[in-house]
């Protein structure tokens, strides 16, 4: 039995079965019928004319803008930002589904009742500090007459959960006794502290409270600011680490911000949490703050999940600045763009947006943001005048930032600015960062076991083009084995028979197209098929991403293939087509794997050795040609 996180696959079956594309995306989406498909206007992407289509026959969506696809549950994830188990369990919320957690362990029993525990507790404090501070005397007096000095108008308290601490030692753990918590759950929620004698002590006293919520909307911290600015007292305790909390994975408003973000296709990323209530209360929804510690991956990718496109907004003082270009460094490194936007000195984003207002700061944003290059020379250039080892120095640095960038055009011109901006010849750079990337092959090599991949080094576009179709004539012969594995060829084979009967997975050199083959395999050997919609609905995004562009209707089937789809009986005559395709596929990609082996020798062997390498290789890359031709034509 298998398991995606902690729900039964029968259970899982169900859901998938139940979860109707159509249904799912109509909730949130408004449809409308267009030939067999549904379309609508893109729920991923601002656009004004449709160009997201739904297949109920398929079962899966598909943006043609933004490239967006998948089944219904990776459109959850998507839209939701929900991890594959939580989708999951919305939607069998949605259909009514009961996931048995019966399967468990007795301490995986326990951990999931932990950390449910702590949800709750968490959701019962975040209500307590509401109370508070709406309906009690103190409350009013002190923590909301704070926020309206901040100018946090009703809404954005609610909007934003916040709550007030009353200025006692226990008040709320007597509280939370009283309602039934036990005292450890308390203590492992970081709600409380214990002292040696047993007495528990509220961690957060006679502060304003901003719980912090996660992609869900559940509360699973708290920061709590003191009101008075005094050197005594830390400006915010926060809550520690727990089951439920880990600093580094979350960023403080993604929940409230992720449809802006979606729909602005841009993340402004500040460092405080009134950063992002001021803005939300001048109208500017699509900001997240990384609560004052140093970004971290994980951060990126949960903003990720929502856009490609990060703004960074940085106090004007240099500590900020400094402490931003690590930053980006890590963005441009997850693929994101990246902007930056310095405020002027003295300012950070909420005191600027409450002088100027909600507009005068957009613009702002807009006139002053500038990409990484344009942001680190003119910052570094400042203060290096024309000091040449600096300069040199700046030059290094860009340029490793620039290597970080997976995207070989987006490097590319990247280099072209930096040529232009510090008048060096591109060449000279791209070289440099050839260099740099080598050596940290070496020692990536050397550190682990060469497992790590560094970005290659750079190449002429022409080089990325034939390795480009070198991979799809590897992605035809896995599409045709999961589109067409199970289509009959003669009276009792089947085209996987064929396939793997004259292949194994080491002939393909993508780490997902081998995947893909291994578990077709893993199903083949126990004499079965993958089940309809196995791939499509993938637990794995890469696999399913892969999969769904077969499925998608964006790579025309060319006509024959079309005709086996409507005409069933009379595949006969094109069955030869697919037979002689796949064979000549299979071996073009043992060619292929065969001038890599020859081109590995001939980096060792002696002189005479090479001759004969050389000619071998010449030969091989004949045939290679002449198959590849072949193909071509008949493609
Ligand atoms: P700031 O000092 O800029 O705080 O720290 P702020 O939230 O903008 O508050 P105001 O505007 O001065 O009232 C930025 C963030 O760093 C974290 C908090 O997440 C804060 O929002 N921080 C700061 C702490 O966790 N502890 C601290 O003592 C200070
Ligand atoms: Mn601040």
């Amino acid at each position: 039995m298998y398991f995606y996180g902690m729900i039964p696959q029968d259970t899982v079956n169900q859901i998938l079965q139940a979860a109707e594309i159509s249904e799912v995306v109509g909730e949130f989406v408004n449809l409308k019928r267009r030939g067999a498909n549904l379309i609508a206007c893109c729920p991923f992407h601002n656009e004004k004319t449709p160009s997201f289509s739904v297949s109920p026959a398929k079962g899966i969506y598909k943006c043609f803008g933004c490239g967006k696809g998948g089944d219904s549950v990776r459109f959850i994830m998507d839209l939701e930002g929900f991890s594959y188990p939580d989708a999951l369990k919305w939607l069998a919320k949605k259909y009514n589904i009961e996931v048995k957690e019966k399967e468990f362990t007795d301490t995986e029993l326990a951990a999931q009742n932990e950390r449910e525990s702590l949800f709750i507790v968490s959701e019962f404090a975040e209500n307590y500090f509401r109370e508070i501070l709406l309906n009690t005397e103190e409350g009013q007096s002190i923590g909301e007459s704070y926020f309206r000095e901040r100018g946090f108008s009703k809404p954005m308290l609610e909007r934003f959960r916040l709550g007030y601490a009353t200025d006692s030692r226990d008040d709320f753990a007597r509280t939370a006794l009283k309602a039934g918590f036990s005292a450890e759950v308390l203590d492992k929620a970081g709600l409380v502290s214990v002292k040696e004698n047993g007495v528990l002590l509220d961690r957060f006293r006679g502060r304003v409270i901003f719980p912090i919520h996660n992609v869900a909307g559940k509360p699973i911290a708290f920061g709590a600011r003191v009101l008075k600015t005094d050197a005594r007292a830390p400006k915010y305790v926060n809550s520690p680490e727990t089951d439920i909390y880990h600093k580094s994975h979350i960023v403080y408003g993604i929940y409230q911000a992720k449809n802006a973000i979606r729909q602005k296709e841009n993340c402004f990323l500040v460092e405080g949490y009134t950063d992002v209530v001021s803005l939300h209360q001048a109208g500017i929804e699509n900001v997240v703050a990384s609560s004052g510690t140093s970004l971290t991956v994980e951060q990126i990718r949960l903003i990720g999940r929502f856009t490609d496109n990060i703004t960074v907004l940085y106090d004007g003082d240099t500590a900020g600045i400094k402490a931003s270009l690590r930053g980006i460094d890590l963005i441009l490194e997850e693929g994101l763009n990246v902007k930056a936007v310095v405020f002027p000195e003295g300012d950070d984003p909420d005191s600027f947006i409450r002088k100027v207002g909600g507009e005068a700061f957009a613009r702002y944003v807009e006139q002053s943001q500038k990409d990484f290059i344009s942001f680190k020379t003119e910052i570094s250039l400042a203060d290096i005048g024309t000091d040449a080892v600096k300069k040199a120095e700046l030059i290094e640095s860009l340029v490793a930032s620039i290597t970080k960038v997976p995207n070989p055009v987006k490097r590319q011109l990247f280099y072209q600015e930096v040529a232009r901006l510090l008048n060096i010849d591109e060449h000279i750079l791209i070289n440099e960062g050839n260099k740099l990337v080598a050596g940290q092959v070496h020692t990536a090599r050397k550190n682990d076991g060469g497992r790590v991949s560094p970005p290659a080094p750079e190449r002429n576009l022409e080089m990325e083009f034939l390795e480009k179709s070198d991979s799809r004539d590897e992605e035809a012969l896995v599409k045709d084995l999961v589109l067409f594995g199970q289509v009959k060829i003669g009276e009792s084979h089947v085209l996987a028979d064929y396939i793997f009967g004259e292949t194994e997975a080491d002939i393909l050199s993508d780490a997902v197209l081998r995947a893909i083959y291994k578990q077709y395999r893993e199903f083949y050997t126990r004499g079965e098929a993958p089940p309809d919609r196995y791939f499509v609905s993938h637990p794995d995004s890469r696999i399913q991403e892969t999969v769904i562009n077969w499925e998608s209707p964006k790579h025309e089937l060319s006509k024959h293939w079309k005709k086996y789809e409507i005409f069933v009986p009379d595949y006969r005559d094109f069955l030869g087509e697919i037979i002689t395709k796949t064979n000549f596929r299979i071996h073009l990609l043992r060619i292929k794997k065969e001038i890599q082996e020859i081109i590995e020798q001939l980096d060792t062997e002696d002189e005479d050795q090479e001759v004969i390498l050389q000619e071998a290789l010449r030969k091989k890359n004949m045939e290679k040609m002449e198959i590849a031709e072949f193909l071509g034509s008949v493609l």
